[in-house]
């Protein structure tokens, strides 16, 4: 863990799977927002990378959410007896195989970090809240939490099983002050898509496959989820709880 700044004061958002992508666009968003941030990734060189470009009133931690437990142990020491005002749940994985392709350690860490890790932390953040009377979650779904995607099933179950968690969560807390939603971004063009471009014989034709099964024929970008995010996060977000935020440009409305 290292620390820059200070971070006496401000409102305070954790926020995981930080180092690359959607993580990170989301942390520099809530850093223009003011917050100060509480960076958790796997990848220490990404994770500081973005607290650099971040800048004052940032805590970086390196643990692995594919061991939910002993990652939320980790990231409570850090925090001892703060409680985050804003938790993003953003780090996931995820590989291409269908049912019979999918090997236990495929199923088991897809549900690990995308799923286990997002409700540990919420057990970790709620009392707090709760104590409060205030505080926002927000999990990273994807599209594929609301229709199939070959190919992808660990994929599509640990995030649609954010979605059940999120309105769960919102249903046994009504009226205490917080609130829990997700997003669904459809494709967006982050190292993740180009991991996943490399191990293709012909990358291009499959990016230009991806970019024209959402309607506005273009990934989206970090930042357009970002956005989003930041604005549900806020008060001007008040009305909204429970809920599951499509993002795709258009990819699941057809
Ligand atoms: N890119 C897309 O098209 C897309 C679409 C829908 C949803 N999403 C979701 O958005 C989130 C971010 O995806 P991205 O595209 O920015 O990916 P990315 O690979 O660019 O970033 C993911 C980050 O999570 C971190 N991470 C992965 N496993 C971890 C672990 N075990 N412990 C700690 N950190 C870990 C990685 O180190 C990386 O920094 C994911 O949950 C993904 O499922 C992405």
């Amino acid at each position: 863990m290292t620390e820059t700044g200070s971070t006496g004061g401000r409102r305070t958002a954790l926020v995981t799977g930080a180092g690359s992508g959607i993580g990170r666009a989301t942390a520099l968003r809530l850093a223009e927002d003011s917050y100060d941030l509480v960076l958790v990734d796997r990848n220490l060189e990404a994770v500081e990378a973005t607290a650099e470009r971040a800048g004052t009133g940032v805590r970086t931690i390196v643990a692995d959410l594919s061991e939910p437990a002993a990652a939320t142990a980790q990231i409570a020491a850090v925090l001892g007896s703060q409680t985050p005002d804003l938790l993003v749940n953003c780090a996931g994985v995820g590989w291409a195989a269908d049912t019979s392709e999918t090997t236990d350690e495929i199923w088991e860490t897809t549900l690990a970090v995308n799923l286990s890790a997002a409700f540990h932390l919420c057990q970790l953040v709620l009392p707090g809240m709760l104590a409060r009377r205030r505080g926002v979650i927000v999990s990273v779904a994807s599209a594929g939490a609301l229709v199939g995607l070959r190919r992808r099933v660990a994929y599509c179950a640990s995030k649609a099983g954010l979605l059940g968690m999120t309105r769960a969560i919102a249903a046994d807390h009504a009226g205490d002050g917080i609130r829990i939603n997700a997003v669904c971004p459809g494709t967006v063009d982050t190292p993740w898509i180009g991991r996943m471009l490399e191990g293709e014989a012909d990358p291009e034709s499959v990016r230009q496959r991806m970019e024209q099964r959402q309607l506005d024929g273009r990934m989206g970008t970090p930042d357009e989820v970002a956005d989003w995010i930041s604005f549900i996060s806020s008060d001007r977000g008040r009305f909204m709880n429970g809920a599951a935020l499509v993002i795709d440009g258009g990819l699941t409305a057809v």
